[in-house]
This record gives C-alpha cells, structure tokens and sequence, in this order.
C-alpha cells in the first residue's frame, strides 16, 4: 500500500459555509482527496475564543460545519473529519509549543490585529484567544502535516507553525539550522516544515457595498453579505437580485465599470463559460447589456454549483445520527495519528519517563 502524505486543514466553527469557503478552500480539499490523507479539522475551542459566552451557538455550528464538509463532497470513508476538543495530544502539544513562541510575536500577527479590530473585541479579550495560534500550530503539527490548503489570512499562522517546526527540531531533534526547510525531516526533524497552499481567489467580495475608504468587503456571515451552500434557489435569486453592481449605471444603456463590480467578480470566479463572460463585460462597459440579463445569468450558475450541494446537505440532515457516527470515527483515527505524534515528541524533548498500560 502507498503511503499519502498528509494534509491538515479546517474551519473555526461560526456557522454555516459560503461561498467564499468554497473557493478559498473547500473546492481544493475535494479535488486533494485523492492525493492526500486528509485530516479536515473543526476547531470548535478556537470557536470558544469569541464565543465562550454561547456553548450552544458553537455546539450547533460545529454540526453544520460537519453537514457543509459532507455536501461539498469531502468523503468520509477517504477523509478524517474530527472535532478539535476530542483530541486532548493536541491540547498538550499547544502547552510545549508555546514555550517555543516569544510573546512578542503573538502581539504582531497580522490576523490577530484584524480579528481584535473587526470583532470589536478592545483590550479585553481572553488569554485563549490570542493563545489560538499556538493551538493552531498544534493542529497541524499534530498530524505532522505536509500540505496546508488555507484562505489568505491564516498565512501568518502557517508562518508560526514553521517557525515552531524549525526550532523544535533544532532544539530537540539536533538538526542543524542551516538546514533548507524541505530536508527537516529527513536530517532528523519531527516534524515537516509545511508549505501554504492558497485557494484559486483567496479572498472572495460579500454581495454588499464599499465600505467608506471604496473597497469592497470580504464575504462574511457577521457582515450580512454572505451566499451560503445550504441557500435555496429562491434565497439565492434574492441574493443576486439585490446584489451591489455599478450605482453610477441607472439604465441598459448607460456605460457601467466591470472592474471591481461584485457582480463581474463572481461571474469571473464562477461561471465557466469564459467567452460570455468577456463579451458580456465588453457590452458592459459599452452600455449594450442591461444588469438583470447579467444577474440571470449569475443566478442559473450559483444555484447550478450550490443545488446538489444543498440536496445532499438535506440528505445527511436527515440522518443526524450518522453524521455524528461519522465524526466519532474520524476523532477516534485523529487521536490515534495525534497520539503517537505526542509520544515521539516527549521522546525528542526527553519527557518519556514511562509506558503507561492504558
Ligand atoms: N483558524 C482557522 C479558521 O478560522 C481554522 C483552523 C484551526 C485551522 N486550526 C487549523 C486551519 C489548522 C488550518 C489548519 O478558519
């Protein structure tokens, strides 16, 4: 039998799955299925680092986040699914790797910044929640993980998780700095020093408008712009209709800007039909097209791509009790991967002392 590499990757649990998860993410891990062992994590504690205050808000979205993962067609009999939580050699890593982190460098990660911004959350927040990345670092290196397929804003966690990798294995696996970051692992290291694989447009626009300074924001539950993959055709014909395009465009026949109109965003991202889409923009530009044939258009290919999805959401929706059977088994196979990764790591940090009978 071949051996896969492994692949780790996943969501915080803040509710149902949009568009914008599909091409930043969820699309790859359906096609690397086949390549990869894949590990797909919901890191439901990292959930509790804004929601503390709502365990049944994250208790029900971890279930969604699972019902998403099995519509868009992540397999569960070739793919691990698996609760953060349930995986306690994660929660141990977390507390050594974080004696591998200066604090300083929490205070500078570039994600943290926006999150404490755009979730208002002040001064205020929580221990747990800037101590998210280095659980973060753990996820990943738990599974000894060789590919890494995120949106653009965990790229500054990737970095952290290789830099951890770097000098755990320096420190404890005596591999020599001057190491390239590809032979880690074969002069000695534990673990791999991985590489971030960003989706085919990282960060997609919300179907509202510019914010004040004229950009536009990204798709996002908590910003109301958001076409989800559990959204029927009628929500999203809705959706579309009131889509923000050109506001200086009043008629048909006006000249309207394709360039950075939300509605020529998603029909270049979406709709495979690339000649319309460039004899569309051109009439577009040129006032020979009206917004409601190009919205059509949007329509029939958003609930094309979102449709099945949707049917086989209702499906396993159905059948919670399977779902749940499918999460225990894939939490069973990470604990068994993650505990093992756990043991050789004491070993490396000469923290074994003795083989429990379990
Ligand atoms: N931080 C990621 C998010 O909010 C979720 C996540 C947790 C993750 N652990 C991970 C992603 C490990 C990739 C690898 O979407």
């Amino acid at each position: 039998m071949q051996i896969k590499p492994r692949l780790l990757t996943g969501d915080t649990p803040t509710g149902r799955l949009h568009l914008g998860h599909w091409v930043g993410s969820l699309e790859n891990r359906v096609l690397l299925q086949k390549q990869y062992d894949c590990y797909f994590i919901i890191a439901n504690v990292q959930g509790f680092t804004t929601r503390w205050d709502r365990p049944a808000e994250v208790h029900q979205n971890v279930l969604d986040v699972a019902l998403d993962y099995l519509a868009v067609g992540i397999d569960p009999k070739q793919s691990t699914i698996f609760i953060q939580s349930e995986v306690p050699a994660i929660a141990e890593l977390t507390l050594f790797f974080s004696m591998l982190v200066p604090f300083p460098r929490l205070m500078r990660n570039p994600t943290i910044k926006d999150e404490v911004r755009d979730k208002g959350l002040g001064d205020n927040y929580p221990v747990g929640f800037l101590f998210y990345p280095v659980h973060q670092v753990a996820d990943i290196l738990a599974f000894r993980a060789e590919l890494v397929p995120v949106g653009e804003d965990q790229v500054p966690h990737l970095e952290l998780a290789r830099e951890v990798a770097r000098r755990f294995n320096q420190l404890y696996c005596g591999v020599d700095p001057h190491t390239e970051d590809k032979d880690y692992v074969a002069r000695g290291g534990l673990f791999p020093v991985i590489e971030a694989k960003l989706g085919r447009a990282c960060r997609l626009v919300g179907i509202g408008a510019p914010n004040a300074d004229g950009n536009l924001l990204k798709m996002s539950k908590s910003l109301n712009n958001a076409i989800f993959l559990s959204d029927d055709p009628d929500t999203v014909t809705k959706k579309v209709k009131s889509m923000y395009t050109d506001p200086k465009r009043l008629r048909p026949t006006d000249k309207g800007t394709v360039e950075n109109n939300p509605l020529w965003v998603f029909h270049e991202i979406f709709n495979s039909d690339k000649v319309w889409v460039q004899e569309a923009e051109e009439r577009y530009r040129q006032g020979a097209i009206g917004d409601v044939e190009c919205k059509k258009r949007l329509i029939d290919v958003l609930v094309g791509i979102i449709e099945p999805v949707r049917q086989r959401r209702l499906q396993y929706e159905a059948d919670m009790q399977q779902v749940l059977a499918i999460l225990q088994e894939g939490t069973e196979r990470a604990r068994a991967v993650t505990g093992e990764t756990l043991q050789l790591a004491k070993q490396a940090m000469q923290q074994q002392y003795f083989y429990f009978r379990t």
